[in-house]
């Protein structure tokens, strides 16, 4: 049944058998002792709200869990509500992946960040900007009156893994839905996650004071726009008191913003800082920005924004993607983490599989992620935010291992020092494979050798040794190098990116080209800027390098490339061996669902190589060697 892949990691059995109590009563309180009675099979578990020095320290989120009474009983103490929840579902985390001795837990958590927040990119009409696993969720004809019984379900899995923000609408955001007609909806749903920890957020539309006030300017510094966005502020903070603010794609692509009225980013900002401050809201402003100009697009958002640095409210975060240019399956980390010392930031990861092979690919993620924490240290930030792989798709994201996304960027915003070999273990055996069966085990490694290699088998297929944004046309799945549309933009074109020619290919980005590699810290940008020293990952993006140019492995370029992507296509045909493994050990349904999928990677995989190589070949002039898979 479609009930396989609908619970999540959250598969563990309905017979517990265990005590549970609690010293306080709420509907959040009920939540927490309800998963454990459903589930729990060990000790009598006690649940304390209480503030002492303890637990204050470790913050309303955080929580203790420990054996009492000689091993005889488990405690989760928290200073907070959401802590105990949280707490909760850390046990039962523990129960189904056979972690822990229970007869001596001492655990104390906190998460890293306060702000573990989704971003959905749903539109009004539920259609999903790059979703790929069916509708939106939301659906808005149907609410206030009519609850989906998903709602609480997907604030359930958020909570499990400590994801505790969702933005429920588009960054390209309608100023519809600021209408009270939307704000009733948006409260309804804010009304169901509540008890779940989760805050709802709006994306919004800047001119929304001319397109739905009927005022005749947006300017950040009119007195009436101001008053507008007070007014409007007070009637959502009305509807739903613990509103966590609004998210603003200001002045990128085609969005309007502060600067359509002379006004900086940092004014625009502001304004809508100082509407939600009396309410403790926060405004995330989003540093995504680029134009066709002669800039190079990588350093754009740097430009723009780094100026800008001590100018904004403490209640804005910036919020920036982890690569300069746009979710790519590899980008050295954006410059401008790091350079605002005085401004708040956070980061946007994109869950949604837009350039990773949509729903159809198997890529875990979460060493992407780690990569850009092996850049920027997760305490220079202040939250984490990760745009949702989530639709109406009976396993919610069309992919039954783009779950593990979902899973690893809750577990990453709670504490980002996990490493993803345990997230991908601990999602494999929750999910897939029974963690007491001592005959799951080889095959779980199986499948999380798989996990691990995913990403970078993904690289080497569609962009290898830093080559980035090959798609074709609009729709960002397969490969387009040669895309040429006379009068398009330039910057959304292959060739911008790639350069390909009769002398070598890649973008040079250091001093003798578009001089990004300044932009990066000094032993950064050395390293960078030199061809010679610059990591081959990243060596076409920041260099024009000659197809003959000796790689670190001795091959020269153009056999790199070669052998690269070849490796790529090998990898995923092992995947498919790999999983053929599993066909004893999981049901059916998600068995064949998984195989056909990777039956359409390894096509698209060698969909990518042959495309790339055969039109990179009529540059490089040179031969495909012999020892690799040549195009058919
Ligand atoms: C990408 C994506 C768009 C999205 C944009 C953004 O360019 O393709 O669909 O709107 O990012 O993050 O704002």
């Amino acid at each position: 049944s479609a009930e396989n892949g609908s619970r999540l990691w959250l598969r563990y059995s309905t017979d517990g058998n265990a005590t549970i109590s609690c010293n306080k009563q709420s509907p959040m309180l009920d939540i927490a002792t309800t998963e454990l009675r459903k589930a729990w099979k060990g000790m009598p578990v006690t649940l304390i709200l209480q503030r002492n020095k303890e637990t204050r320290a470790l913050g309303e989120e955080g929580y203790c869990l420990l054996t009492s009474d000689n091993g005889q009983k488990i405690t989760i103490t928290s200073a907070g509500e959401r802590g105990l929840l949280y707490g909760a579902f850390h046990l039962l985390r523990l129960q189904d992946t056979g972690a822990e001795n229970f007869s001596k837990l001492n655990i104390k958590e906190s998460p890293t960040y306060d702000l573990r927040i989704l971003n959905h990119w749903d539109n009004l009409d539920r259609s999903i900007e790059r979703g790929y696993a069916g509708r939106s969720l939301w659906d808005w004809e149907a609410l206030p009156s009519t609850l989906s019984d998903r709602y609480a379900d997907y604030a359930r899995a958020n909570a499990s893994i400590g994801i505790n923000g969702t933005v429920i609408n588009n960054v390209n955001a309608s100023s519809q839905i600021l209408s009270t007609e939307y704000l009733e909806k948006v409260k309804a749903l804010a009304d169901v996650f509540r008890p779940y920890g989760i805050r709802v957020y709006l994306s919004i539309n800047f001119a929304s004071p001319m397109q739905l006030g009927g005022l005749s300017t947006a300017d950040p510094l009119d007195k009436e726009v101001i008053a507008w966005w007070k007014n409007k502020t007070k009637e959502i903070y009305r509807l739903i008191p613990d509103f966590g603010g609004f998210l603003v794609k200001a002045n990128s692509e085609g969005q309007p913003g502060p600067c359509d009225f002379n006004r900086t980013h940092a004014e625009g900002a502001n304004m809508l800082a100082d509407a939600v401050k009396p309410y403790k809201g926060i405004i995330m402003w989003r540093a995504f920005v680029y134009s066709p100009s002669d800039a190079d697009r990588a350093k754009q958002a740097y430009l723009e924004f780094q100026p800008l640095d001590g100018q904004f409210r403490n209640n804005v975060i910036v919020q920036i993607k982890n690569g300069p240019v746009d979710f790519q399956p590899r980008e050295p980390y954006s410059p401008l983490f790091g350079a605002m010392p005085k401004t708040a930031q956070m980061v946007e990861f994109q869950i949604t599989q837009e350039y990773l092979g949509f729903s159809n690919h198997l890529a875990y993620l979460a060493p992407m992620w780690k990569e850009f924490f092996d850049f920027v240290q997760p305490s220079s930030l202040k939250a984490m935010a990760g745009v949702a792989n989530i639709g109406t798709d009976a396993n919610w994201c069309g992919h039954p291992f783009a779950q593990s996304n979902w899973y690893a960027f809750g577990r990453l915003a709670w504490n980002p020092e996990l490493s993803s070999g345990a997230i991908a273990e601990e999602w494999l055996k929750q999910t897939f494979f029974d963690a007491h069966n001592p005959q799951h085990a080889p095959i779980a490694h199986e499948v999380w050798q798989m996990m691990m290699q995913s990403r970078e088998a993904v690289v080497d297929y569609m962009m290898p040794l830093g080559l980035h944004h090959l798609f074709a046309w609009g729709h960002h799945y397969g490969p387009e190098p040669w895309c040429d549309i006379p009068g398009a933009r330039p910057d959304w074109m292959p060739s911008y990116y790639h350069k390909a020619d009769k002398a070598g290919i890649g973008f040079d980005r250091s001093h003798t080209g578009s001089n990004a590699t300044a932009q990066y810290p000094d032993s950064l940008c050395h390293l960078y800027d030199d061809i010679n020293t610059c990591p081959d990952e990243y060596l076409l993006w920041f260099h024009h390098a000659p197809w003959n140019h000796t790689m670190q492995s001795g091959r020269t370029l153009w056999d790199e490339l070669c052998f690269r992507y070849d490796r790529g296509v090998q990898q995923v045909r092992s995947f498919q061996r790999k999983w053929d493994l599993t066909e004893n050990y999981i049901d059916m349904e998600r068995f064949k669902d998984v195989q056909s999928r990777l039956k359409i990677q390894a096509r698209d995989a060698t969909w990518w190589k042959d495309a790339c190589l055969l039109y990179f070949m009529e540059y490089s002039g040179m031969r495909i060697p012999y020892d690799i898979e040549r195009p058919i």
